[in-house]
């Protein structure tokens, strides 16, 4: 099932954003383009959170059929603070328990007039099937697909750096953990490398690493101290525990803490002013300390704050694209 949906038909044929599925074929000038529109939704804390009008009158319908924190409440939050009507259905309480495809669960909604899907799903192809099927003014956005790709994620991920980091191009980032398993790793080395990024290095124990035909130009290593020498960037990945059938042969949580947990030790083999990153969930004491997770060089919850912004962003492309039609 593993439709693809390529960056052209992301965009209308007058540039603006329909559906996004993934980052890949996505350019530069257009990211950078979205993640200044990000910071255009950034307050401070304490402040008014930012609010408009933009999606009045749409109805935005997010379906998280695995969970989510992080990635579906900052999507509601978006719609709401920019004025669309939300529904959230899920896993237990959709009729998909009853055995309805999800075909027929976007048809059930396409005819209560949503316009905009966000679809977080375990198996791979689901939002580019469904972007496939709906009406011409429908917009699906991909929350997280499989181990394959979650699009917002690698932009707010890029907005973070780019907040911390004069240009990408000089750049050395690190992600350690179960890159095999990732689709937070899988969407962030495409957007490093339509960034330009000098270098990605990839750290994972053996049977968790990843496949060089998903990463090109990567270093791929087992060595977490080689991984981490002079990197600018440190992105941290849980062991995707859900996605691995055979779980006998994983480490337990001491050895793998042991052997790539990032303490303050660890991370004085990187640069001094190298960011620490990781999506969430966090296991905390096993792939990060709770120092380094708490510690002045972790940037983890501007990636949050930096999580609702550019998913505004994205709700507000899309619209200025429907508002075209
Ligand atoms: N980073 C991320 O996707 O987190 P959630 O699974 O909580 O949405």
């Amino acid at each position: 099932m593993d439709e693809e949906i390529t960056a052209s038909e992301q965009l209308t044929s007058n540039g603006q954003l329909r559906h996004l599925l993934n980052l890949k074929g996505l350019d530069q000038p257009w990211i950078q383009e979205i993640l200044s529109q990000s910071e255009h939704y950034l307050r401070k804390p304490g402040e008014v959170p930012a609010r408009d009008d933009s999606l009045a009158g749409r109805t935005v319908a997010n379906l998280f059929f695995e969970a989510s924190t992080r990635t579906r409440a900052s999507f509601e939050l978006a719609a709401k603070r920019m004025s669309a009507d939300v529904l959230n259905l899920d896993v237990n309480t959709s009729s998909r328990i009853k055995g309805e495809s999800i075909l027929d669960t976007i048809y059930t909604l396409q005819a209560m007039q949503a316009d905009v899907f966000v679809i977080r799903d375990a198996s791979a192809g689901i939002p580019a099937l469904i972007a496939s099927k709906v009406d011409p003014h429908i917009s699906v956005l991909n929350a997280g697909e499989a181990d394959v790709s979650h699009p917002t994620q690698g932009l707010l991920d890029l907005l973070t750096i780019r907040q911390h980091k004069d240009n990408f191009e000089n750049l050395v980032v690190t992600i350690i953990g179960d890159i095999a398993h990732s689709r937070v790793a899988r969407s962030a080395s495409e957007g490093l490398r339509i960034m330009g990024t000098r270098e990605l290095r990839l750290v994972s124990p053996s049977g968790l690493q990843a496949s060089p035909e998903y990463y090109p130009d990567a270093v791929i290593t087992e060595d977490m101290n080689a991984g981490l020498e002079g990197a600018d960037v440190i992105m941290m990945l849980r062991i995707q525990r859900e996605r691995i059938k055979e779980k006998t042969s994983l480490m337990t949580d001491h050895e793998y803490r042991k052997r790539y947990g990032l303490t303050k030790d660890r991370l004085k083999l990187a640069r001094p002013d190298a960011i620490v990153m990781h999506p969430g969930p966090m296991n905390r004491d096993v792939e990060i300390s709770g120092k380094v997770a708490d510690g002045p060089q972790s940037v983890i919850t501007q990636q949050v704050t930096n999580g609702l912004a550019v998913r505004m962003a994205i709700l507000a492309a899309i619209s200025s694209g429907k508002s075209q039609q």
